[in-house]
């Protein structure tokens, strides 16, 4: 047995064919039902069982090394049947295609997307052109509260009750209303505001707001929350602080700081020299917010935060001027690579 694979084995690896004809033949000679190569399988059958191992191996290789040459012979014919086709110059060299980037800001918003789908959170979205109600009154700004000056706003056709959202806390509002807790979603999305354009502020910009609203929510689940985040996002080593601060849909209200991830917290001139960025704006989901939206707030608690994609991605990627994101310069965006 072992003389007649090694004989084959030789044989077959010094097949010739001249015509498409003779390549069939080999096939049916070698490798049909009753060829030569399928005998031998058929009478491993009664190969003692100590040398079974070995032969087979053998065998498995011989049937494989004749069907790699029968379909090398095929080829080689398959080729000289179609004329090559003489218009097209193989030669030539291809026109240059550039491959796309993804734009920073897509790519920091879907890296804070994967960070909090990690733990849960889906994403959904709401409408830039928004109502009064889903972007300030819902969210407990009074009427003259001067918090509403603190964002200018781009009013719609001189109608003070639409507008363009001036942030994303304006989806909590809709999902609060349509849906029933549990809620653990983030809300990425455009906002405006009537700013002048300048290296540290823009008309148009983005921001991902999170929420999460349940039974027994508290501020200790929203501080861990955000240090997971904040490491993910600027490395393990990265420290958080909480600062109070005043919002009108959250209390109490806080403001994040990260420990600065380009001079380590030693002190430069985009932690103007503290050693702390601000990142985002959080804080408990004030009761009012709640009983607006038909939740129920002596049943449920909930915390929110909201930040800023551009500031995220200037930290993260040390941009100076975030005017940059906004002028389409390929220069500039090139430089962005991920697949994500
Ligand atoms: N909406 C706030 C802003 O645009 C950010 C913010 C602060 C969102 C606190 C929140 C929050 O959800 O709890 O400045």
């Amino acid at each position: 047995m072992f003389d007649r694979i090694k004989q084959l084995t030789e044989e077959i690896s010094s097949l010739k064919a001249e015509m498409p004809e003779e390549v069939e033949q080999l096939r049916l000679r070698y490798l049909s039902k009753k060829g030569l190569v399928s005998v031998l399988f058929e009478e491993f059958r009664n190969v003692p069982a100590e040398h079974k191992k070995e032969i087979g191996q053998l065998l498995n290789h011989l049937k494989v090394s004749a069907q790699e040459k029968i379909e090398n012979l095929k080829t080689s014919f398959s080729g000289e049947e179609k004329p090559a086709d003489k218009s097209v110059d193989l030669s030539r060299p291809v026109d240059h295609m550039e491959p796309g980037t993804r734009h920073p800001l897509s790519i920091v918003r879907n890296e804070i997307i994967r960070i909090f789908g990690q733990i849960g959170y889906t994403v959904a979205e709401g409408p830039e052109i928004e109502d009064d109600w889903h972007n300030f009154s819902a969210l407990n700004f009074a009427p003259e509260h001067p918090a509403r000056d603190m964002q200018d706003t781009f009013f719609i056709a001189r109608d003070p009750e639409i507008l363009l959202r001036t942030h994303t806390s304006s989806v909590q509002i809709r999902t609060m209303e349509t849906e029933k807790p549990p809620i653990r979603k983030i809300f990425p999305g455009r906002v405006f505001r009537n700013e002048a354009i300048s290296a540290r502020a823009h008309c148009i910009f983005h921001q991902v707001e999170g929420l999460y609203v349940d039974k027994n929510v508290s501020f200790t689940d929203l501080k861990q929350t955000l240090l997971y985040f904040a490491r993910e996002m600027f490395g393990e080593n990265t420290q958080i602080r909480l600062r109070p601060s005043f919002f009108p849909f959250t209390e109490p209200s806080g403001e994040l700081d990260v420990s600065c991830n380009i001079c380590g917290g030693k002190g430069c001139n985009i932690c103007k020299y503290t050693g702390w960025v601000e990142i985002l704006g959080c804080g408990m989901v004030d009761p009012a917010v709640l009983d607006n939206c038909g939740i129920d707030s002596k049943v449920y608690t909930g915390f929110a935060f909201g930040m800023g994609i551009e500031r995220i991605t200037l930290l993260k990627y040390q941009v100076k001027d975030l005017r940059l994101f906004f002028e389409n310069d390929l220069r500039f965006l090139k430089q962005f690579t991920s697949t994500i």
